[in-house]
């Protein structure tokens, strides 16, 4: 999850590859749940003095900065069904893999994965949280009568001591807009070398990102080529700005024109922080005669220790999630023939000024029937 929120929905794709099923399971433990919950009785109306006490004195300067303090983010992660309802599933059915064991939650927010965690029976899970939804967290935990399991730790995981000096296994959701933006795999990472038992695990433990290509002349015309001529102005100094900004949006399947190639796969378990900057080559083989508008960007991550493989993809041919896809205009309209090859390089890397940036450089050429390109643009997420 992130926190850049200008992005427009074109559609919603319907097609999921990994297994899953949103009913399943859940209900019975939600029931539980519900049951345990003492809601009811805190949920009497504040009186004016309380609501303003509880509901902080934050301004919107705050938000700007930390934006994981405010709930509407959180709300808009635990809504896709696809994230949170993959992560209830992996733990609910996989409880072998925390059942007695030490827990800990990276990132924790509202909370969620520290109290699935602690209803399959984990010994001690803690819950670390940065921004102030770490006090929200304390509540919920409270409020559902984990305070005995749960312990909610308000900081970065860079700067807190924890009670123990190992853990079983971590849990995190980490993965932002083109897997990397945010960089807060580092954070991972650091709390694995530092905690993690030896032959401990790491949830997930795999991430990969894929390249496809797409026609989207529309959409081009209307986010790039808009600054040519706005209102009779030329304001092309912006169109400049705006090819080297990924969209994050969602793709129409129909839109995708090549195959999809993988470009690189992440070992959450024994990876480097280093490794999350490389160059990835690619070939992508129309498989149609159309026009390439431009190349998208897509992540899976996949829970290997699980009974049976689980986990999701943020691809055009699976179910949306709020990750959509990452979409990176070309400078050419690239017109392409069935089983002619777009080949290239993709080099990815955290901004040197600011690490929570990705800086990303393509590099692509086409020696097609119609059209011979070759071209190296750059890129950042920010
Ligand atoms: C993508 S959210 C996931 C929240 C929650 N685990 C969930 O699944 O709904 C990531 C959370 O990690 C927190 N976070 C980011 N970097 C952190 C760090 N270095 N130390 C502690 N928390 C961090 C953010 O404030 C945010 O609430």
């Amino acid at each position: 999850m992130d926190t850049q929120n200008n992005v427009d929905v074109k559609n919603q794709p319907t097609k999921i590859r990994f297994e899953y099923d949103d009913d399943e399971e859940a209900g019975t433990l939600e029931e539980v749940a519900t049951e345990s919950s003492n809601l009811e009785e805190d949920t009497a109306m504040c009186e004016p003095e309380d609501s303003f006490a509880a509901g902080d004195d934050k301004t919107s300067a705050d938000y700007y900065f930390d934006s994981y303090s405010h709930f509407g983010i959180h709300e808009e992660m635990l809504k896709d069904v696809v994230r949170t309802k993959t992560y209830q599933n992996v733990i609910y059915k996989n409880s072998f893999l925390f059942k007695d064991k030490i827990v800990l939650d990276v990132g924790a927010g509202t909370g969620i994965l520290s109290l699935f965690c602690a209803k399959v029976g984990a010994k001690h899970v803690y819950a670390v949280e940065c921004s102030s939804m770490a006090d929200m967290a304390q509540e919920i935990v409270k409020l559902n009568g984990y305070s005995n399991v749960i312990a909610v730790l308000k900081g970065k995981i860079e700067e807190i001591e924890l009670p123990v000096a190992q853990v079983d296994v971590i849990i995190s959701e980490w993965m932002g807009y083109f897997l990397v933006y945010e960089n807060m795999l580092n954070t991972v990472l650091y709390a694995r070398d530092k905690w993690l038992v030896q032959d401990g695990l790491v949830l997930p433990d795999k991430a990969s990102l894929y390249l496809t290509a797409i026609e989207d002349a529309d959409y081009k015309e209307d986010k790039i080529e808009f600054w040519n001529n706005v209102y009779g102005f030329d304001m092309s100094c912006i169109r400049k700005q705006s090819i080297m900004e990924p969209l994050v949006d969602t793709v129409e399947q129909n839109q995708i024109v090549t195959n999809c190639q993988l470009l690189k796969t992440m070992d959450i378990s024994k990876m480097t922080a280093g490794d999350a900057s490389f160059t990835a080559p690619f070939k992508l083989v129309a498989e149609r005669d159309d026009y390439i508008h431009a190349l998208v960007a897509y992540f899976d991550v996949s829970f290997t220790k699980c009974h049976k493989l689980m986990g999701f993809s943020t691809g055009p041919k699976s179910r949306a999630t709020h990750w959509k896809q990452t979409v990176l205009y070309l400078e050419d309209v690239l017109s392409i023939c069935q089983g002619e090859a777009v080949i290239g390089t993709l080099t990815v890397a955290p901004n040197k000024k600011n690490p929570r940036d990705v800086d990303i450089t393509l590099k692509y050429s086409l020696n097609g029937r119609h059209c011979q390109a070759s071209r190296t643009q750059y890129y950042r997420m920010r």
